[in-house]
């Protein structure tokens, strides 16, 4: 009955998934068909209805195939403490923040299509997180082609067991994701399912030349960026995919304290203040602009605040510069020693001086000491470097 309701909720997932152009190759339709994420997800979280906090879900909930099935990101970790969602299953939901989920089926989906993967080919895969998509990938090209590494020792040890339970024994490693797997390199294929601000040197060097590696950016300006780069002697060179993707940033990454930064800009006198020339604030739904600002704009972060009196938007650096914006009335007030939105201004300008290229047209270098240069179209027509 169980095996029924979970194999007619995968298979709507794959119609869906294909319907919809995620999943756009037979072989990852396929693999999707094939591997039972609900083995990955023996329990997790939802968002509560206050939309806030968390519940916890496990197979008894009466729905658990259809949420399983939906293509939706599950968190299974709040806060790196495994303790919590036995918590909210006690005393009910909880706050947090994720630090282990399982990836939006369609993100993972254009993500894997992106890697371009062929039989016969190694992949190192970091951020194993629950092990579906390291199960994904054994599916493809089978257990000894597939690393991955975890950085979270429980969580590594629910994915192996639930590796095992699937029948896929790639090799798990715990570990910074950011060292890679030297001892299994060269690898032909690279898939980080976290977020790096930069491109760590060790993926440089331990993927082959010609060798692909699919990572998304990290930017503290709230822009989710994935980029594809092929790997060669001089560095990694590729373009921006057309698709946002949030994920979450690596362990190791100090996030800014946006909350501190904010309270403690709020205090400062306003130095200028004038109407924003932005046709819109900042946001991932708005064009490529937004990627450019995201690319040339590390360590700023945002805070959007919605009002009574509409919304207002917060930008703010570690060096304690600021920018206030607010929508109604399109009023910028700033303050430190830079001028925050004159910097997305200048980003917009340049993006509407290049004719309003979409975000896949842009692209990046990753030289192999950590150089990160920006362009448009092709390597020569650098944006910023
Ligand atoms: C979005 S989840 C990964 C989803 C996963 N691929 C799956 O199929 O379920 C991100 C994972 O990356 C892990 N992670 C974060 N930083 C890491 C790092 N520096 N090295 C290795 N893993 C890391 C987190 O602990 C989390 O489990």
């Amino acid at each position: 009955m169980t095996t029924d309701r979970t194999v007619q909720a995968r298979t709507n997932m794959v119609e869906e998934l294909t319907r919809d152009g995620w999943l756009q190759t037979p072989a990852w339709q396929d693999a999707f068909r094939a591997v039972p994420r609900h083995l990955f997800l023996p329990r997790f979280f939802r968002l509560a209805p206050d939309q806030q906090r968390h519940e916890a879900i496990d197979q008894e909930h009466l729905d658990w195939p259809a949420l399983i099935y939906a293509n939706t990101v599950l968190a299974t970790q709040l806060d790196s403490d495994d303790a919590r969602w036995q918590s909210a299953r006690e005393d009910g939901p909880v706050e947090g923040t994720a630090t282990s989920s399982s990836t939006q089926p369609s993100l993972m989906a254009s993500m894997l299509e992106a890697l371009d993967i062929h039989a016969g080919q190694r992949v190192l895969e970091v951020g194993t997180g629950t092990g579906y998509n390291a199960a994904l990938l054994c599916h493809r090209l089978g257990d000894e082609q597939v690393t991955s590494v975890e950085y979270d020792p429980t969580v590594a040890e629910h994915a192996r067991h639930a590796l095992d339970e699937a029948g896929y024994h790639p090799t798990l490693v715990t570990g910074d994701g950011a060292d890679g797997h030297p001892t299994g390199a060269p690898y032909d294929r690279l898939i980080a399912t976290y977020s790096v601000s930069a491109i760590p040197p060790a993926w440089l060097n331990q993927v082959r030349p010609s060798g692909v590696l699919v990572a998304s950016l990290y930017s503290d300006l709230g822009v989710g960026l994935m980029v594809r780069l092929v790997v060669d002697d001089s560095g990694a060179h590729g373009h921006l995919l057309p698709d946002s993707a949030y994920f979450m940033p690596t362990r190791t990454h100090a996030r800014a304290d946006t909350d501190a930064l904010v309270k403690t800009a709020s205090k400062q006198p306003t130095e200028t203040a004038r109407s924003s020339t932005l046709p819109e604030p900042i946001s991932d739904t708005a064009p490529g602009w937004t990627a450019l600002a995201g690319l040339l704009m590390p360590k700023v972060a945002r805070l959007d605040i919605l009002r009574e009196d509409g919304a207002v938007q917060w930008l703010v650096h570690p060096d304690g510069s600021w920018a206030y914006y607010q929508a109604t009335d399109r009023q910028v007030e700033q303050g430190g020693s830079r001028r925050l939105w004159n910097e997305v201004e200048a980003a917009h300008d340049r993006w509407q001086q290049l004719d309003h290229p979409a975000r896949e047209r842009f692209g990046l270098t990753v030289l192999p000491d950590g150089t990160q240069r920006v362009w448009l179209d092709h390597e020569a027509n650098v944006v910023h470097s």
